[in-house]
């Protein structure tokens, strides 16, 4: 029988908040926390399940378009989930990063994250990256600036030299789930996920947990992964 297969990356586009509260008739911030609770649940789940990154798509440049209020929401949100929330990831020793620009974000927003990174940056058991500010094509356009503004000989770059110029030098992505039934990358994360499986579900995200995260493994268990290679199952 083959190996069961934990992906070292998995990376979330955690959508359809707004949805979920909508269908209960809540407010959409309602939906916003509620999904605070599923992804603080979910990193313990994936790391306990030996997954080594767990990265999710928090707030991407173009949120800032949103409402005011939701965007003020938000921002609150994720200073109290850093600040209080995440003391249960760094107990279980999980290093949290950030991603993204941080340009535009409050001082606050920064003090909290800083605090975050500085607490657990010693941990060693996996890694919560946080995409916040975030858009795929401006990383890839930060990384190049990085890169021309340091003179890196031209011949010296090749595909791995780029990850070491992204926010965070991570594996590259193998699995990448998106909620709610949309079936877009949106900007995320798009060098890091040449070549990795999709999973799309219906399932909103405050209701994504860790059953729903298993049956995710379980999808990408069933996928003839060749990187471009032969098929390894039988034809
Ligand atoms: C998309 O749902 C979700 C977001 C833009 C925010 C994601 C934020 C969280 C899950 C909160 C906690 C995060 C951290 C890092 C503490 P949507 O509002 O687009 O939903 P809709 O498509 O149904 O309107």
């Amino acid at each position: 029988m083959e190996e069961y297969k934990i992906p070292k990356h998995v990376s979330i586009i955690m959508d359809g908040n707004g949805r979920w509260a909508t269908r209960r008739g809540l407010k959409r911030s309602e939906g916003h926390l509620a999904g605070s609770k599923t992804l603080e649940k979910l990193a313990i789940h994936a790391i306990d399940k030996g997954v080594e990154v767990l990265s999710v798509y928090a707030f991407s440049t173009d949120n800032f378009k949103r409402e005011q209020a939701e965007v003020d929401y938000l921002m609150n949100l994720f200073i109290k989930m850093f600040s209080t929330k995440f003391a249960t990831l760094k107990k279980k020793g999980i290093k949290v990063v950030f991603s993204g620009r941080k340009e535009n974000l409050r001082d606050d927003v920064l003090k909290a994250m800083n605090k975050i990174v500085n607490e657990t940056k010693d941990n060693t058991r996996g890694i919560l990256n946080v995409c916040l500010n975030y858009g795929g094509q401006e990383e890839i356009v930060d990384a190049v600036k990085k890169i021309v503004s340091e003179g890196v000989d031209p011949d010296t770059i090749d595909k791995n030299t780029m990850y070491h110029y992204l926010y965070n030098d991570l594996p590259p992505i193998d699995l990448l789930i998106r909620t709610s039934g949309e079936c877009r990358v949106s900007n995320y994360m798009i060098y890091q996920m040449a070549y990795s499986e999709f999973y799309f579900t219906d399932c909103l995200f405050p209701d994504f947990l860790e059953d729903e995260f298993d049956k995710a493994i379980d999808a990408y268990n069933g996928r003839d992964i060749r990187l471009g290679g032969n098929s390894e199952k039988e034809e």
